[in-house]
């Protein structure tokens, strides 16, 4: 598929909806996971294409951990397949893999594989794929200003020197650039603890498309949207780079 439009350079994804998915097809919830591994397959093969940089997708929150039990087994062993299976695509398509959560958290069967493709894969330069896994936005700032409270005590930092880079480089995603492009599938029209910081000045795109049914065509109708926006910060005109590239 052809597109000569804008493309963002870092782009989010909210992948919602799998469940309902299923249920519109009268099959069970873990029905709509499988089949939201091919969109993800899609559409980071349509971003890798179309030249996208980075591509941040929200495959688990810290919240989903209280989904039932049997639910939250079943995702654990579907993304342990996920990584395993997406190996050969990562490394052949110069992707370098990361990850930003609570990853300590994730069972063995997910952590080992997605720790050994991401030390494989850490020298990829054709597009960053970054998984958000155990993700929850407010957890990544508490978690930066635990660390910026450690650095402080030990001398590292003085309370002058904490500003927006400063906290952006204790972020989880410190190695990305800035957020263009948040979408969001299934019709919700939230955040659900995503990318919180980073959210300050991404544009947000809303599709009632569950994410099973998501794929090339419906990220390009995304493209197309980014296209007509006019990206102000805050200034006076027609879009304008950022202020500060480096701040997330
Ligand atoms: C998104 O689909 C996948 C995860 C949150 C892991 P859902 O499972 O939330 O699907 P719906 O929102 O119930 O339809
Ligand atoms: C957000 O979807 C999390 C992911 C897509 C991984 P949820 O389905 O968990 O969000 P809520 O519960 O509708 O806010
Ligand atoms: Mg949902």
């Amino acid at each position: 598929m052809t597109y000569s439009g804008r493309v963002p350079g870092h782009v989010a994804i909210i992948m919602d909806g799998n469940g309902r998915w299923a249920e519109s097809q009268g099959l069970p919830r873990l029905e709509g996971h499988r089949r939201g591994a091919k969109s993800v397959r899609e559409v980071t093969r349509a971003c890798r294409r179309l030249g996208v940089r980075a591509l941040t997708l929200y495959a688990f929150s810290e919240q989903n951990w209280f989904r039932p039990s049997s639910e939250v087994d079943a995702l654990m062993t579907l993304l342990g397949q996920y990584i395993r299976g997406e190996r050969r695509e990562i490394l052949d398509n110069d992707i370098r893999l990361s990850a930003i959560g609570r990853v300590r958290k994730l069972p063995d069967a997910v952590r080992r594989p997605l720790e050994s493709l991401m030390a494989e894969s850490e020298n990829n330069q054709g597009m960053d794929l970054c998984l958000a896994l155990s993700y929850g936005g407010r957890e990544e700032i508490v978690d930066a200003v635990r660390s910026l409270v450690t650095a402080a005590r030990l001398g590292k930092v003085q309370e002058g020197q904490v500003d927006e880079s400063l906290i952006a480089e204790h972020l989880w995603t410190s190695h990305l650039p800035a957020v263009d492009l948040i979408i969001r599938t299934s019709g919700e029209l939230r955040l659900s603890n995503f990318l919180l910081w980073h959210a300050a000045y991404a544009e947000l795109y809303f599709t009632d498309t569950l994410w099973p049914n998501f794929g090339e065509t419906q990220l390009i109708e995304a493209f197309r949207e980014f296209s007509r926006r006019n990206r102000r910060f805050g200034r006076v005109g027609e879009t304008v780079p950022p202020p500060d590239a480096e701040v997330l």
